[in-house]
């Protein structure tokens, strides 16, 4: 069986579309035939200011949400990843192996510091990387599910595992990025050259699978669209059509091409009307599910402590052969 691994910060009360579609429907179908383990990166939203109340919230909210889009946790071990600490062990590791340079060149923490300035930058962004890598790693994943923005990460995840593999051992699985074409950039509605984001400065472009049906069909019906008047998918010319042509595939399962024939000689307002009609009814119950699931907190969080259990093992193994090639000394009694 392969090993799978993934994981999403609980940055938001909400995941967004392009979460789902990049992401976690990708997860769903992988924790069938596979040992899937799906974090929720609770450190790496650290790297954001947050409220307490927020985080626990958030990070509730996210494990709510990751199961009634799919995710059984009998099925796959879902987990929070502060509740893990061989993450934290690993990642200073990772640290130590990963040039100044090479972390510099990280196109995620370039854009995120620029905006805020170097003052406002946090180290943890800097370093987040190789936390990604020690998430990763420590699972000796063969494939990460991702969004096309991660596929960076992963490549220095590669390169990291296959430094400390080339001097101290072959200790480490270098893991492959499991990016799905089509549904790997979601774009933001209102901006269709942008990928669809948590931190996108108006809501307006997001589509948020928390919301109700009604504030969801009114974003699709205002998404902006192209001059012309055809439903034909051409990323180039029409970014905002091809963007909703992405959606409406993805979640209905049908070939762009079976969409685009459907609506020849129909307007945008038809086609928009459609992808309404597709997106709300896919989530509405979803949201249902999820608002039952946060209405019992306890029993959600003990899915997650039977999740970090599980988490332990696997990684607390691969923590013990990582010390052990380092030549770090062994403690002779786990007693104290
Ligand atoms: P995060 O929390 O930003 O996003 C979670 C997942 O959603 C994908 N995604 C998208 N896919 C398509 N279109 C979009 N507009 C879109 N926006 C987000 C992301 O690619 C991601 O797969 N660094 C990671 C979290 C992480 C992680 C890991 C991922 C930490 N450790 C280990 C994989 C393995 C992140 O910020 O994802």
């Amino acid at each position: 069986m392969k090993r799978i691994l993934s994981g999403i910060q609980p940055t938001a009360d909400s995941l967004h579309l392009g979460n789902y579609l990049g992401a976690v429907q990708q997860w769903v179908a992988l924790q069938d035939g596979n040992d899937a383990f799906y974090c929720i990166v609770d450190l790496h939203a650290l790297t954001i200011e947050t409220e307490p109340q927020a985080m626990r919230k958030r990070t509730l909210a996210a494990a709510a949400q990751l199961i009634a889009l799919g995710l059984d946790p009998k099925r796959c071990t879902l987990f929070v990843q502060s509740q893990v600490p061989q993450h934290n062990q690993l990642g200073w590791v990772m640290e130590c192996i990963t040039g100044f340079g090479e972390a510099s060149r990280m196109t995620q923490f370039k854009d995120k510091s620029q905006k805020s300035g170097s003052d406002r930058t946090v180290v943890g962004l800097f370093t987040y990387p190789m936390l990604q890598a020690a998430d990763i790693l420590l699972y000796q994943a063969n494939q990460v599910p991702v969004g096309e923005d991660q596929r960076q990460h992963i490549e220095l995840t590669r390169d990291l595992a296959q430094r400390f593999n080339a001097k101290y051992g072959d200790v480490f699985t270098v893991p492959d990025a499991h990016i799905i074409k089509g549904a790997a950039k979601i774009n933001d509605l209102q901006d269709p050259n942008a990928k669809m984001s948590k931190s996108a400065a108006s809501n307006a472009g997001v589509i948020d699978i928390l919301d109700s049906a009604e504030i969801n069909a009114k974003k699709i019906k205002s998404a902006v669209t192209d001059t012309g008047k055809e439903i034909k998918f051409d990323e180039k010319n029409k970014p905002g059509i091809s963007n909703l042509l992405s959606i409406h595939s993805a979640l209905s399962g049908k070939k762009i091409s079976e969409i685009e024939s459907e609506f020849e000689g129909k307007g945008y307002g038809d086609f928009k009307g459609a992808v309404a009609e597709v997106v709300t009814s896919y989530f509405e119950p979803v949201r249902k599910r999820a608002q039952e699931l946060l209405s019992d907190e306890s029993a959600l969080q003990e899915i997650l402590d039977e999740g970090g259990a599980k988490a332990r093992i696997v990684a607390g193994e691969t923590l013990n052969r990582v010390y052990d090639a380092l030549g770090l000394v062994p403690r002779i009694t786990n007693q104290r």
